[in-house]
């Protein structure tokens, strides 16, 4: 089978690594010589690493490496059976590539956008035939994530969505499908992992050490949330709160964090830049954290009542299945474990009374249950299985 890839950069050559590892021949598309050339070396330098660790042999990576065209013409897409868009995160871009891309391939082409924030009954709408559109949405770095979120839009046809899941799965991924709404699942909802953190930060109530070591060792996150942010850079970690911020009409339970903005405006932007919530800088110390087990619990449980609550809300509202939220959430952002799943073992009505409790003394939105959590508490239902 032949893929097409459009765009050279992170994404695209993750994307590209991952089908041809899977035996597909890749045509990758850029329209800048210079992210072709350094794809290209760049998955050199990884294959000589998987050789050297005897996890692929030279014969497989010189396969891996020589499946892969490298071209500046979308001619080359002719004869693919799917193509996955993943240039810069700008509608108007996208859609004149598709429009493009739509003179050039068959009528049977599966056109596919890896975008992280538009809506891709939008980028669908610019096409002569919108029903061969959806989302295919990797995580970075596509090669070792091993969730793909599969999401049609209004005007998907059922057998395109059927086809590209086929195929991702067959790449060896694991894949959810997610409805066409803000953030698709895992930035749906995984926002208050980063957003409450922060804004018990601003009150005072603690400091970035001490709610990093709650989530790490009392929750088993891999990662705090200060460090996730400082990780993911908070120029995109901000922008993504933002996007689906005002794509949700401005939902205070969405509402990201000033500190943040300001942070992403000083061009603190985590460890790329050598300071965000930590200073990374050559002889910086870190920072302790006070480890008090009745504070510690009391910033995981907060924290997690409302990633539970997002959950809930996205069970409610027909985003995603319950199997298919779970595994989202432990693919796609490694957490320890699904979070219906947890609210279920903490109690449905222990996680509603954490958000009653904070719902009346702020008086704000931010912390209003999810009716399928209200219900499920009311007559006693797990989240995971509504019975
Ligand atoms: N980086 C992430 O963590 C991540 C995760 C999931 C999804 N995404 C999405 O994937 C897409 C790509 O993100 P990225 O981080 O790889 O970006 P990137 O900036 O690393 O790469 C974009 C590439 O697209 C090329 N390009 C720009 N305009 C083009 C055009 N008209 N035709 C062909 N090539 C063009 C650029 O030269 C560049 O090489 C975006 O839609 C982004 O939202 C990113």
């Amino acid at each position: 089978m032949e893929i097409g890839v459009i765009g050279a950069g992170a994404m695209g050559s993750g994307i590209a690594q991952v089908a041809s590892q899977s035996g597909c021949r890749v045509v990758l598309y850029d329209t800048n010589q210079a992210a072709l050339d350094k794809s290209a070396a760049s998955l050199e330098k990884v294959m000589r690493r998987l050789v050297e660790k005897e996890r692929v042999d030279i014969k497989e990576s010189n396969a891996i490496q020589s499946r892969i065209s490298y071209v500046n013409n979308l001619q080359e897409f002719s004869g693919c059976a799917l193509v996955i868009e993943a240039i810069v995160e700008n509608a108007d871009m996208k859609k004149s590539v598709f429009q493009q891309l739509e003179n050039i391939v068959s009528p049977q082409t599966i056109l596919a956008s890896n975008t992280s924030s538009l809506s891709i009954a939008s980028l669908a709408s610019a096409l002569t035939f919108p029903g061969r559109m959806i989302g295919i949405h990797f995580f970075n770095p596509a090669p070792l994530m091993p969730l793909v979120e599969i999401i049609p839009a209004i005007s998907t046809e059922a057998v395109v969505t059927d086809a590209a899941k086929t195929i991702i799965d067959d790449w060896g991924k694991v894949t959810v499908l997610a409805k066409d709404t803000p953030g698709f699942i895992v930035n749906r909802i995984a926002r208050p992992y980063y957003a409450e953190a922060v804004k018990m930060y601003d009150e005072g109530l603690s400091d970035p050490a001490t709610i990093d070591w709650a989530m790490k060792s009392l929750g088993l996150f891999k990662m705090g949330p200060f460090e996730l942010m400082d990780l993911i850079g908070h120029d995109v970690n901000y922008v993504v709160a933002e996007t689906v911020w005002t794509q949700m009409y401005y939902d205070p339970r969405y509402r990201p964090s000033l500190t943040q903005k300001r942070m992403m405006e000083a061009g603190l932007l985590g460890r790329k830049s050598g300071r965000g919530f930590y200073d990374y800088r050559e002889g910086a110390e870190k920072p302790e954290p006070t480890t008090d087990q009745t504070t510690g619990e009391m910033i995981l449980h907060r924290i997690l009542a409302m990633l539970i609550n997002e959950a809930a809300d996205a069970v409610f509202l027909n985003v995603a299945s319950p199997k298919d939220i779970e595994l989202a959430m432990t693919k796609g952002v490694n957490y320890p474990k699904g979070l219906l799943q947890w609210g279920d073992e903490i109690g449905v009505e222990n996680i509603l009374g954490i958000l009653d409790d904070l719902h009346a003394r702020f008086g704000d939105d931010r912390y209003r249950a999810s009716a399928y959590l209200r219900d499920c508490a009311a007559v006693g239902h797990s989240l995971l299985t509504g019975k």
